[in-house]
């Protein structure tokens, strides 16, 4: 069973990206074969509907997501969805990458006024795609984070909550 685990943050100081590598270590901890993936190392160009899909690092993101059968995204909250970055990453890989399944967020945001955000990806990736999408996430703020480390406590618990989930939903549907 692969897994992989996306930071979709292109910000070098980027927080969701300390919240995706923080569950990329838990699960490699674990034992699991979990593939990394930062889009702030890949550039790719926006969704057209049609060239992008024959360009070279969309074919390539496509080919190891499409090998994991859970996903977790690290995202930036923007505009009260996720960012345009992640939203492309969806839009550029589609049902061959999400199709049948298990995906999970981590989210970082500026406050606590946006914590439904997810909801609007989440769904629309259940009704497109059939992804079953893990009924927790992550959601964290500046307050969770001191000098580039994640500090809050509770945050910490729900990375462990979350990939714990990870491995057991993905388990127990494509094993
Ligand atoms: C264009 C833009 C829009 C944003 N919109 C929201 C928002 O709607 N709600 C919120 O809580 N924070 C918002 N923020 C704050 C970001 O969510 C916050 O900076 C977060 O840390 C970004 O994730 P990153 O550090 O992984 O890049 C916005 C930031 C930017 C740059």
């Amino acid at each position: 069973m692969k897994l992989a685990v996306v930071s979709c943050s292109l910000d070098p100081d980027s927080r969701s990206r300390l919240l995706a590598s923080r569950a990329h270590e838990l699960l490699r901890a674990q034992g699991a074969d979990v593939d990394w993936v930062d889009l702030a190392d890949i550039p790719l160009p926006l969704c057209d509907g049609g060239a992008c899909y024959g360009n070279e690092n969309v074919r390539a993101v496509k080919t190891r997501l499409r090998e994991a059968s859970g996903i977790l995204m690290g995202v930036p909250i923007y505009n009260f969805d996720i960012s345009s970055a992640a939203k492309n990453l969806i839009e550029l890989t589609g049902r061959d990458v999400w199709t049948g399944k298990v995906a999970g967020f981590l989210c970082a945001a500026g406050g606590r006024g946006s914590y439904m955000s997810i909801m609007q990806i989440a769904a629309s990736l259940m009704l497109d795609f059939r992804t079953v999408i893990i009924p927790r996430f992550v959601y964290a703020t500046g307050h969770d984070f001191t000098d580039g480390r994640i500090t809050g406590e509770d945050v910490l618990t729900r990375i462990e909550g979350l990939t714990a989930d990870l491995v057991r939903f993905t388990n127990a549907l494509c094993a």
